[in-house]
């Protein structure tokens, strides 16, 4: 038996970026016919000049590839219109609706007017989340209410309306981090909503399954999007140590709701999968220098 060890390589982040990474891989037709509403699929502006693709744009722009009508439901009209002249640009079926989802009387209106429109719903994907930043001492109760109305009490919200008007084989899906599982990015409410979305999904799980409603959680971990670039802004060494020298593009977060999504994952119930290239399993990279 051979005791030699490979030597390590000089891995070339780009040798891990596949058409699927970058959102130009062909469409299969894998949610073909399907009526799916994403709540958050627009996606917040930036400084940066060229910034990259969102979580729930890809998302939205994504399922429409493989077949499905998009709601686009956003709080900002432009956010949401981008996203839904993309896909339209690209052949697809989407629309747009404008609801505030900090607002607990937007919820199940928001979610009859899209299923109406969309002739019936058979997936919802819940992306919408907020991040304050604040540390505990500066914690305020209205951050953290903000927090958790928009990051978990809407989430539930939409499930329970959307519960009573979807049919067996439906799936939802919710958007948590890996910052569920850790406090090294001192953003509390963050952390805690997100690790609520968990549980939250495993509540909608429990009560949909006689229906034979699916629900799952994505977690992603160190994504450039424009809240990936905010968030490393705010703390500069929030990523240096990433699995395969890059971090996540929204594109990868998109394919893993795609499969969630879609009946490839039948079997696949109150999971959480973690997009973050085993970052938060310890697979980390040492920054040399
Ligand atoms: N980028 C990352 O590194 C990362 C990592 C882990 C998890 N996530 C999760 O991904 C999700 C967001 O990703 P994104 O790239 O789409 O972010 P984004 O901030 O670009 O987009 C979120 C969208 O939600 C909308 N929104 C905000 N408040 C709203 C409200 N009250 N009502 C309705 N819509 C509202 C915004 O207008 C925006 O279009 C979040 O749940 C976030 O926690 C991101």
């Amino acid at each position: 038996m051979s005791t030699t060890t490979r030597a390590p390589i000089k891995l070339d982040p780009s040798s891990s970026l596949h058409p699927e990474s970058i959102g130009q891989a062909k469409a299969l037709g894998r949610l073909q016919g399907r009526r799916i509403m994403v709540v958050g699929a627009g996606q917040r502006k930036t400084v940066d000049e060229e910034p990259p693709i969102g979580n729930g744009r890809a998302i939205s722009v994504l399922f429409a590839r493989e077949g499905a009508t998009v709601a686009c439901v956003d709080i900002a009209q432009d956010a949401a219109d981008n996203t839904c002249q993309q896909i339209i640009s690209e052949g697809g079926k989407a629309f747009t609706d404008i609801a505030d989802v900090s607002d607990p009387n937007a919820i199940a209106p928001c979610l009859e007017r899209c299923a109406k429109q969309l002739g019936g719903l058979d997936g919802l994907m819940l992306n919408v989340g907020i991040s304050h930043g604040l540390q505990l001492p500066n914690m305020t109760i209205e951050s953290w209410d903000k927090n958790f109305g928009i990051n978990v009490r809407s989430h539930m919200q939409f499930a329970q309306a959307a519960l009573k008007v979807m049919d067996p084989g439906s799936s939802i899906i919710l958007t948590s981090s890996v910052a569920s599982q850790r406090a090294n990015g001192y953003n509390p409410a963050y952390e805690a909503s997100k690790a609520a979305q968990i549980a939250l999904g495993r509540a909608i799980a429990r009560a949909g399954e006689e229906r034979g409603i699916r629900c799952n959680v994505i977690a992603p971990g160190y994504i450039d999007t424009p809240m990936g670039r905010d968030a490393s802004r705010r703390r500069s060494d929030r990523a240096v140590t990433v699995p395969f020298g890059r971090q996540g593009t929204g594109w990868e977060v998109a394919y893993a709701a795609l499969f969630l999504m879609s009946h490839e994952s039948s079997y696949v119930n109150a999971h959480t999968l973690f997009v973050d290239g085993g970052h938060l399993s310890g697979i980390q990279r040492v920054p040399k220098g």
